[in-house]
């Protein structure tokens, strides 16, 4: 069982995304656990007020410290205290692994100008989920939800399918086709139709290769790249220089071209 315990301002963000089929079965099955923690109910003033003006001046509010502490006290011990705000670790793929190991995470989602910047002591890690800001930190908790769930035995139908999610495999996943074969004259390429298993494995693997290279060749250097790849890559148009900067093994030898006998059989040429 992983528990999620999300301390802010507004549950009822949160509450339908912890309530979407596959969350809301797996809380079911007792496999995940949604704690919402209103921030207000921390609150030591009769106005149950959260935030006060910052010190030095300036637009905004800042919510207390002391809330925040009283908030997490409130809770059974968490592995990981998780601050979302702009200035975090960027959340990819590797940490939602790392978060998905764990039995119980707490998140601390700011809004107006986030926590009193003490709150970081409180906190075993800070995390953002891009290059933007929005208004508050429910749909980056939600976001973490999603990823770090489906990673959880049992949360998803088919485990397999992690295995060549983007980012997982250390590429971009690719392409996927379903019914019609035919759409606005663009077919289903023949490949996926023929029922030949290891040509259906090697089409993708040089599919996720080429959009992994075409659109985030900064994943590379981090993919576990065969000599097959390496050959792939290069008849992709890398260069040299790139699949030595990527760590990319040396491409297979050539193969020897066969040569056809005269009774129809082939041999090797050498
Ligand atoms: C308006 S933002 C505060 C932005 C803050 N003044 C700054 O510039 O870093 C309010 C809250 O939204 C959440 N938030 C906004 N953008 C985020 C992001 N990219 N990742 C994680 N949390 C974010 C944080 O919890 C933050 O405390």
């Amino acid at each position: 069982m992983l528990t999620f315990s999300f301390l802010t301002l507004f549950p009822e963000l949160l509450a339908p995304f912890a309530g979407e089929a596959i969350l809301g079965k797996a809380r079911e099955r007792g496999l995940l656990h949604v704690n919402l923690v209103h921030l207000r109910d921390f609150s030591d003033n009769r106005h149950l007020k959260v935030d006060d003006t910052p010190y030095g001046g300036g637009a905004g509010m800042v919510i207390r410290v002391d809330v925040a502490e009283r908030a997490l006290a409130s809770l059974p011990p968490a592995d990981e205290v998780i601050l979302l705000t702009p200035a975090g670790q960027p959340f990819t793929q590797a940490v939602a692994e790392e978060l998905a190991q764990k039995a119980h995470l707490a998140f601390l989602c700011g809004r107006y100008e986030g926590f009193d910047a003490r709150t970081e002591g409180l906190v075993t890690r800070e995390l953002s989920i891009g290059d933007f800001v929005m208004m508050g930190g429910e749909a980056a908790a939600a976001c973490v939800l999603e990823a770090v769930a489906r990673l959880r035995p049992g949360v998803i139908g088919d485990p397999e399918s992690h295995r060549t999610d983007s980012f997982s495999s250390g590429l971009l996943d690719y392409p996927e086709y379903t019914r019609p074969p035919e759409w606005r004259g663009q077919s289903v390429p023949e490949v996926l139709r023929g029922g030949n298993h290891g040509a259906v494995a090697r089409w993708r693997r040089e599919q996720a290769l080429a959009r992994t290279l075409a659109r985030r060749p900064d994943l590379l250097p981090g993919a576990a790249l065969t000599p097959q790849d390496t050959q792939t890559l290069l008849e992709l148009g890398a260069s040299a220089p790139q699949l030595q900067a990527w760590n990319a093994p040396p491409p297979p030898p050539p193969r020897r071209a066969r040569r056809v006998k005269k009774n129809g059989g082939s041999e090797q040429s050498g």
